[in-house]
């Protein structure tokens, strides 16, 4: 039986987001300021979802998975510790950023948050691959289901659709139906049209249409 996993849906968002700042840093022209406050916006909304994210998990999943199972948060807060610190430096240096920068300074940051992304995924791999299990062993999938809502509601509106902006390109249209459809059924349709047009900003035309006529017919 396929289980609920709690890490899959926010963690896909993420994969795809530091991807593309790492691509973006590798080709960016620092010399151009439209060009350098692009990556700036798009380092920034990495940076605060990866806060929150941690913030999320330190708060809600780890918290209550501790109190079935004690020390089992411990491997994971003690990541989260570390590469907060990481996650911190590489922000500083982003937001230090003046297009003066040499190509040796330039190409070391990038190095820099390449390694960072790497511990990262390291991170998220250990969590999808040893946490989940221990959650759907101690939690059942109706638990699972309703620790995941009263993680979504606890987001005001400007995050929630940050996360969007990202995790729906990244996500299996299924996945984005049953999402979506959720959505729909619960929050303001002024709103919901908000997240639509977020979405329709960083999608292919041709799925953007496909999934917004799936999420129609609901
Ligand atoms: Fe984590």
């Amino acid at each position: 039986m396929t289980r609920v996993k709690s890490f899959a849906t926010p963690h896909k968002g993420l994969r795809s987001l530091m991807s593309r700042f790492s691509y973006t840093l590798g080709f960016i022209d620092v010399d151009d300021p439209t060009q350098l406050s692009q990556l700036k916006d798009l380092g920034q909304e990495l940076f605060t979802l990866l806060t929150h994210h941690a913030h999320t998990e330190n708060e809600h999943t780890l918290t209550l998975l501790e109190e079935r199972a004690k020390g089992a948060s411990e491997h994971d807060r003690h990541d989260h510790q570390q590469l907060e610190g990481v996650q911190l430096a590489l922000e500083q240096q982003l937001a230090g950023l003046t297009g003066n920068e040499s190509q040796d300074e330039l190409h070391s940051f990038y190095l820099a948050f390449s390694r960072f992304q790497s511990q990262y995924l390291e991170h998220i791999f250990e969590e999808e691959t040893v946490t989940e299990l221990l959650l759907q062993q101690y939690f059942t999938d109706e638990e699972l289901i309703q620790q995941r809502n009263s993680v979504m509601q606890s987001f005001d509106f400007p995050m929630l659709l940050l996360w969007l902006k990202y995790i729906i390109p990244a996500q299996r249209e299924a996945e984005n139906v049953g999402m979506l459809s959720g959505l729909k059924a619960t929050v303001p349709k002024h709103a919901f049209e908000q997240i639509m047009t977020t979405i329709q900003g960083e999608m292919e035309a041709e799925r953007f249409d496909a999934l917004r006529s799936k999420v129609n017919e609901v």
